[in-house]
């Protein structure tokens, strides 16, 4: 089965050398400063002799941007730009390829697997790509994994066992080694293929890549962290490209002791932060959250830790918001009918919850006054159109 690789392969490497160009594209503002790379991954189990399951994707950075169908045998293009700037035909000859790759290399791992002492069930991962750094030096990579730590990688034209990874590496490295077309093959998919391809899909995708997304915020009581603390937590989601400065703020100076989470990715290709902050529950007033990022255009977001959360404000607008409406409506409503039905607030239908609940604050105070007077006038009001019928 390998051997068949060079014959498929002879068709792409002619594709190739018709746009072989030795100069490797500039730097991309892919983030900021961050090198962008592409990189195919397989994952491969081994359950016995006779299962084995093979999974392989492509990823831009951290974006996936391919799939492998391995009912079709398919390349899955995952965005609208993911041909890059490839013809049909050099992504059908890239498509074979793969298609006699993922076909021959679980039998011939299978057909290997008590020479190279590999025990069922294992797993093997490869990693294979090219990272342009800025000042175009291109860096390629090919990396073996068994059972998930590292095993061999392809450098300088040929297979090296990773250090400590032992004789079971070093023996699959010397046959892997007597491949000479192979080798070629590998040579020429990372130091020709991968860029132009990495160059291509980055021009292609630009104004999603490069697509500027202001973040939201908003904070947050996280589970107490001990008798007499507290656990503030910034939540800033919904924000594009990933880099991003987030900290707990005492006026002008950043917290030591806030802690940054991992920036995960949310469904949108959007991106989400936590950034939390043990302190003592006497100490959390005068204290902010702190937002910079490239969309905000100088801007930064602040959020203080105040007594009222956002969602008590935003109930709090909601109330004013309709209150307000619902004056206009009345007034209008009184201009067309003259009868005395005119609304008295002096005689509540119920007792008003401000009276009764003594909150301790007076936004809360007044929040609760206009909600109560509401229920007030509407149940007034649906009196009155029921003593009508
Ligand atoms: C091989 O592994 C698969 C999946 O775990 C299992 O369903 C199957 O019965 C196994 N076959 C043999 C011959 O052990
Ligand atoms: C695609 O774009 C890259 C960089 O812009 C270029 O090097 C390459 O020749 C183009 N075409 C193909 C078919 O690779």
């Amino acid at each position: 089965m390998l051997l068949l690789l060079p014959l498929l392969f002879r068709g792409l490497l002619c594709h190739g050398a018709s746009t072989v160009d030795p100069q490797v594209p500039g730097p991309h503002h892919l983030a900021a400063e961050e090198s962008p790379s592409f990189r195919l991954i397989q994952i491969s189990s081994f359950a016995n002799h006779s299962w084995t399951k093979t999974q392989g994707s492509g990823w831009l950075g951290e974006l996936q941007t391919h799939g492998w169908d391995s009912i079709l045998a398919t390349i899955r293009f995952l965005r609208p730009w993911s041909q890059g700037n490839f013809s049909k035909e050099e992504l059908k000859s890239i498509q074979a390829l793969l298609q006699l790759y993922f076909h021959s290399f679980p039998r011939e791992v299978q057909a290997y697997a008590s020479q190279f002492q590999f025990e069922y069930p294992f797993e093997l991962q490869v990693s294979f790509g090219c990272l342009i750094h800025t000042g175009k030096a291109l860096e390629t990579f090919l990396n073996g994994a068994y059972q998930g730590l590292d095993f061999l990688s392809f450098q300088e034209n040929s297979w090296k066992p990773f250090p400590g990874a032992g004789s079971r590496a070093e023996n699959v490295c010397r046959v892997l080694n007597h491949y000479r077309i192979i080798k070629e093959i590998v040579q020429k998919l990372l130091s020709d293929t991968c860029p132009r391809f990495l160059a291509g899909i980055l021009e292609a995708g630009k104004s999603e890549l490069e697509k500027q997304v202001k973040p939201e915020a908003w904070v947050s009581k996280g589970p107490s962290p001990g008798p007499g603390r507290l656990l503030l937590v910034c939540h800033v989601s919904g924000f594009h490209p990933k880099p991003i400065w987030v900290m707990w703020m005492r006026g002008k100076q950043k917290h030591p002791g806030t802690r940054r989470g991992d920036v995960l990715p949310n469904a949108d290709g959007t991106w989400y932060l936590r950034v939390t902050l043990d302190v003592a529950a006497g100490e959390a007033s005068g204290l902010s959250c702190q937002v910079k990022h490239t969309s905000l255009g100088g801007q930064d977001i602040i959020i203080h830790w105040g007594g009222y959360s956002f969602f008590s404000l935003l109930i709090c607008l909601i109330v004013i918001v309709t209150l307000v409406m619902l004056v206009i409506v009345d007034s209008s409503f009184k201009k067309q009918s003259s009868n005395q039905d005119v609304f008295s607030i002096s005689h509540p239908a119920f007792p008003t919850g401000a009276k009764t609940q003594d909150p301790r604050n007076s936004v809360h105070q007044l929040c609760l006054a206009q909600e109560s007077w509401i229920k007030n006038r509407l149940l007034k009001k649906w009196k009155d159109r029921l003593n009508q019928l």
